[in-house]
């Protein structure tokens, strides 16, 4: 270890071991991205320019605390940190303000670049113990910011996660069944959105299988197809479903000219889960493994163990760079980058596609990172979305069951060749995936300090918008929850947290009598992941199969 990283350490463990009062206790407990502190502070600096520079660009952001004020308080760069908390807290009494304004976007960028802010003059201000002014100010702050995020989702009502592959969503679908949201069978992605991953070029996998068929081939098909396209159509087909919580594995959204218009769809709630890019292609590509070799050996492809272990498990780049294009080039990156961008030519991604995909990440209402662990999830599920149950209560496939499943091993074809060749091309999935880290630690910290101050998602700060509403709607839920006797005692609580509250209020305010007992959180019983669904798929073969064997199960 070089000295400064060393020095760098030692004074971050002084800073944590100084810190005292509860908020600092917090700020001691948060594991930080990074150990090294030139790092972290370049990053959290990323965060604070790109967000504001964002909020400038960003249209509808007239209300205050406008751009211009943001970037006052950031260039000021205070010395004195009770000073910075202190301007901090009266920039963030806004950004309620803005919510109410109806703008979905600028109290997140607001937010993130607040707390990025802070943080970087934190440290770089040598991390000192709060002072009581400093811990009111930051207690101010987090109760606004907080409440920002609880009053913004209560406006939006519907989840759309992006399902980066083989990043932990699908523990995060199952996690939403688990707490009774309203979901589409399986991993939650409706047939009619046109979400489902586009992994293998099926042309360029039948010359090299011999003609094989497989699954999962939809790379190259660049429109999405399905019923509803633009966000207003997508959030009324959800809404038409009396969904909560809907998965796209695809891309995001209005890139299917040009990745420069690419969108997320700012009328519902915007989660993902980054993976670190390494770990991720590396299980993605085991996945594919398993994945082909059970379709090269159906029966009538005798010679199909051969074809498994001379083509798919050489290293022949040229073979998967033909045949999975956006997984061997920077998948991560392409999931942001909209329909086009998605399809970008084999080794193009580059610094103006991180660009894109980084302006794309920081419009999310919440970033997970898998790599921070469980309890990290647990957090952002609990304080940000007052779902009741944790990720150790979903049991997610793991690889090795899929590989039971598909007769493979990991070890059977370790493709070593293949991912010392591939693996240090993946520069732009790490650059967005830091900055993935970073906006995930600063989400989590800001949960934890609202945790901390014992606010609670289903009992909004008078600050929320419609807070005490919220109160009110949710002591009614639990109130009923306990009174249906035939409910399991686990099954207490409110169904899928604030999005049954956001649902209940909204119903109230159209003058509509949705009840949490009309609505359900779970009109679809099917509880069968992606497994079953494969191997049902797997029995069709012919074009639109997967199409077919969800439409046949709906219509059981
Ligand atoms: C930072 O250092 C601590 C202690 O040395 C270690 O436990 C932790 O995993 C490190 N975190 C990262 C992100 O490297
Ligand atoms: C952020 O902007 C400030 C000036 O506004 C600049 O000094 C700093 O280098 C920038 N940091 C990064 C990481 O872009
Ligand atoms: C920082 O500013 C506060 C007032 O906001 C003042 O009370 C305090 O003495 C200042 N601290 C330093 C080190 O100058
Ligand atoms: C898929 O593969 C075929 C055959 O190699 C190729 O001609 C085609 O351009 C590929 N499609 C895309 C979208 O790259
Ligand atoms: C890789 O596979 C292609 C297509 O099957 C084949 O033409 C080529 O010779 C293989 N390359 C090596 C190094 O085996
Ligand atoms: C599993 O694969 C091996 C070769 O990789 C083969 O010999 C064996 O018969 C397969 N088992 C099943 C149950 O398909």
């Amino acid at each position: 270890m070089g000295a400064t990283v060393k020095l760098a350490l030692a004074a971050l463990c002084f800073v944590y071991s100084a810190l005292a009062g509860p908020l600092g206790e917090v700020f001691k407990s948060s594991e930080l991205p990074f150990n090294d502190t030139a790092k972290l502070s370049r990053h959290l600096q990323l965060v604070t320019n790109s967000s504001s520079e964002l909020l400038r660009k960003h249209t509808e952001s007239s209300s205050k605390p406008s751009a211009e004020e943001l970037s006052r308080l950031i260039a000021s760069r205070d010395k004195n940190f009770t000073n910075v908390l202190v301007s901090s807290a009266r920039l963030a009494s806004g950004v309620n303000r803005q919510v109410a304004d109806g703008d979905p976007i600028a109290p997140i960028l607001t937010r993130r670049a607040l707390l990025a802010y802070i943080i970087d003059r934190w440290i770089s201000l040598g991390s000192k113990p709060l002072s009581k002014g400093a811990d009111q100010a930051l207690a101010s702050i987090v109760k606004e910011l907080y409440g920002s995020h609880l009053s913004s989702l209560l406006r939006k009502r519907v989840v759309e996660y992006l399902h980066i592959s083989k990043s932990g969503g699908t523990s995060f679908s199952y996690a939403a069944r688990y707490n009774r949201c309203s979901m589409p069978g399986g991993i939650g992605q409706p047939q009619d959105l046109g979400d489902v991953p586009r992994w293998i070029n099926r042309t360029a996998f039948g010359q090299v299988a011999n003609g094989a068929r497989v699954t999962w081939s939809m790379y190259g098909r660049v429109q999405r197809e399905g019923k509803a396209t633009s966000c207003e159509e997508r959030l009324s087909y959800i809404d038409s479903r009396r969904y909560q919580y809907v998965s796209n594995e695809y891309t995001l959204h209005g890139g299917e000219a040009d990745m420069a218009r690419t969108h997320v769809c700012d009328n519902v709630i915007n989660i993902v889960t980054l993976r670190d890019p390494e770990k991720r292609l590396h299980s993605h590509l085991h996945y594919m493994l398993a994945h082909v070799k059970r379709a090269v050996q159906r029966p009538r492809f005798s010679r199909g163990a051969d074809l498994f272990h001379t083509t798919f498990c050489t290293s022949n780049r040229s073979v998967w760079e033909a045949v999975v294009p956006a997984i061997m080039d920077n998948y991560m990156v392409r999931s942001f980058l909209g329909e086009r961008g998605f399809h970008t030519p084999i080794w193009g991604v580059g610094p103006t596609h991180v660009a894109v995909a980084v302006r794309l990440l920081l419009q999310f209402d919440l970033v997970l990172d898998l790599d921070a662990g469980d309890e990290a999830a647990d957090l952002v599920m609990q304080q940000g979305l007052g779902w009741g149950k944790t990720l150790s209560t979903v049991h997610a496939r793991s690889l090795d069951k899929v590989s039971t499943n598909h007769n493979y091993s990991s070890e059977e074809c370790a493709n070593e060749q293949l991912l010392r060749a591939v693996l240090p091309r993946q520069e732009p999935d790490r650059q967005l995936y830091r900055v993935g880290q970073t906006v995930s630690f600063l989400d989590r910290l800001l949960l934890a300090l609202a945790g901390r101050l014992g606010l609670q998602p289903l009992q909004p700060p008078a600050a929320a918008g419609g807070g005490a509403g919220a109160a009110r709607v949710a002591a009614r839920i639990a109130r009923s929850e306990e009174g249906a006797e035939e409910e399991e005692e686990e099954e207490k609580g409110v169904p899928c947290g604030l999005l049954t509250i956001a649902r209940e209020m909204h119903g109230a305010a159209r003058g509509g009598k949705a009840t949490w007992e009309e609505t359900g959180g779970e009109e679809e019983e099917e509880t069968g992941g992606e497994e079953e669904e494969e191997e049902e798929e797997e029995e069709e073969e012919e074009e639109g199969g997967r199409r077919m064997a969800r439409r046949r199960r709906a219509a059981v």
